[in-house]
């Protein structure tokens, strides 16, 4: 698919403190820096982002999302990038049914000082989301102002 030179794609990345917030972090500080549009949000561990906040990411315009936790056996909760990771898989699965593609969600595995790979990982995956284009599940921001007022005018 060929996108307009101006799309940039957005992407929300959750991080474990942890780990790959402090890979983030690393990768921030050096040379290796990764594409701004990618937006950190750490928590305690991936274990606790559950489905519905990938949805919910999506549906709130993010073009992907990145989940990005502790490397395998090495979760400080034992096995909460082991849960996250069967999450991404069944929203993926969740997406294909729906006509999405399962490439705008993934899961990738660092440890803090693996700033190198964060940042690969994430151009890879802001490469990923370019090609693929815009996510059609977000809402024009003309179509939001009306809907948000039609919300307000309930309430
Ligand atoms: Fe890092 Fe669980 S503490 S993924």
């Amino acid at each position: 698919m060929t996108q307009s030179p101006e799309f940039e794609p957005q992407i929300v990345a959750f991080c474990c403190l942890h780990c790959a917030y402090a890979a983030a972090d690393l990768a921030g500080g050096s040379r290796c820096g990764y594409p701004s549009s990618i937006k950190i949000v750490a928590v305690p561990c991936t274990g606790r982002v559950d489905s519905v906040h990938l949805v919910k990411t999506l549906e709130d315009g993010a073009d992907g999302v990145m989940v990005a936790g502790c490397l395998p056996g090495r979760c400080h909760f034992q096995t909460g990038n082991l849960h996250a990771k069967q999450r991404v898989d069944h929203v993926r699965e969740l997406l294909e049914e729906i006509g999405l593609e399962p490439e705008r969600v993934r899961m990738v595995n660092v440890s803090a000082g693996m700033g190198v790979q964060f940042a690969e990982n994430a151009k890879d995956m802001s490469e990923t989301i370019a090609a693929l284009g815009p996510n059609p599940l977000r809402v024009p921001k003309s179509q939001a102002s009306t809907t948000d007022a039609a919300l307000e005018g309930t309430n």
